[in-house]
């Protein structure tokens, strides 16, 4: 399913796993994660989920081939329940982070609790230059989080970016050298499953709540946008100037 499900001491890791496309995510992966999501915030005995990608990176984001094949036209769309899953979590999230983290690769990490990079990360928020208008709430969440003008210089310039950037925008908690960074956060990862579940729970939702409603329904904006400009010139061009840079 290329997504690679492990369950230890309390923690479930979700690791993207298909190396060989730098962990870009098709529908199937992103219904597999998102039932991953639900069943952890069911499973008592799950306290802390944990993301990494297996290979060279974390994740390309959506796989633009699966994007361009059957692009996501219903509000049940495969991502549409990952994205829901995980705004919506409850149980701290922690991710580790390393090689390319592009699109949803960057924007996930906005709904995690605690983020560890790799010092060579290279972060992308490519959604203007492929036409489209971010998703996952990032473009409510980023400025949150960076300020205004740093979420406006990521989101609107989309250049890609480095660790010290995206530690400086807030949402990379820890940098760390290259080949340690699953490891910084499984150790993270322990010691948020040590603590009591309840306190742990109660105290991300405190924090997450005041702007749970303004992340659904900025969600459901950025969605209406976003499904329709799929099928657009400016993102057919670009989604179609990436499948053919592969055929030669
Ligand atoms: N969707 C589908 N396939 C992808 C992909 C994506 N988002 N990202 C990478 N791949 C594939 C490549 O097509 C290539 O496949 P191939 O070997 O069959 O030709 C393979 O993964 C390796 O990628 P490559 O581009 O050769 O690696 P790189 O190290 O030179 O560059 C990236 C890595 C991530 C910077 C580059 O692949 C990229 O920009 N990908 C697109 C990212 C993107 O726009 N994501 C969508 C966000 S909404």
């Amino acid at each position: 399913m290329d997504i690679a499900i492990a369950r230890a001491d309390g923690i479930l890791e979700i690791a993207f796993d298909r190396p060989q496309k730098k962990n870009a995510i098709t529908a199937a992966m992103y219904e597999a994660a998102a039932q991953a999501l639900r069943e952890a915030e069911r499973d008592d005995t799950v306290r802390v989920v944990l993301f990494h990608g297996n290979g060279d990176s974390f994740s390309a984001g959506n796989d633009l081939e699966d994007f361009a094949a059957n692009p996501p036209a219903r509000a049940e769309a495969p991502v549409f329940a990952f994205l829901d899953a995980a705004a919506r979590a409850v149980k701290p999230y922690v991710a580790a982070v390393h090689g390319s983290a592009v699109g949803i690769g960057t924007t996930l990490l906005l709904h995690c609790d605690l983020v560890s990079a790799a010092e060579d990360t290279r972060f992308a928020l490519p959604f203007t230059r492929l036409g489209l208008v971010p998703e996952f709430a990032s473009s409510y969440l980023l400025p949150l989080v960076a300020g205004y003008q740093r979420a406006a210089e990521l989101l609107l310039l989309a250049e890609p970016f480095d660790a010290r950037k995206a530690h400086e925008a807030g949402f990379v908690t820890r940098i760390v050298p290259p080949g340690e960074v699953l490891a910084v956060a499984r150790e993270a990862a322990r010691k948020l499953a040590a603590l009591p579940p309840k306190s742990i729970q109660r105290t991300k939702m405190l924090m997450k709540k005041p702007h749970a409603a303004a992340v659904q329904s900025q969600m459901a904006m950025e969605a209406e946008y976003f499904r329709p400009m799929l099928a657009e010139p400016a993102a057919r061009a670009a989604l179609e100037a990436f499948l053919a840079r592969r055929k030669l």
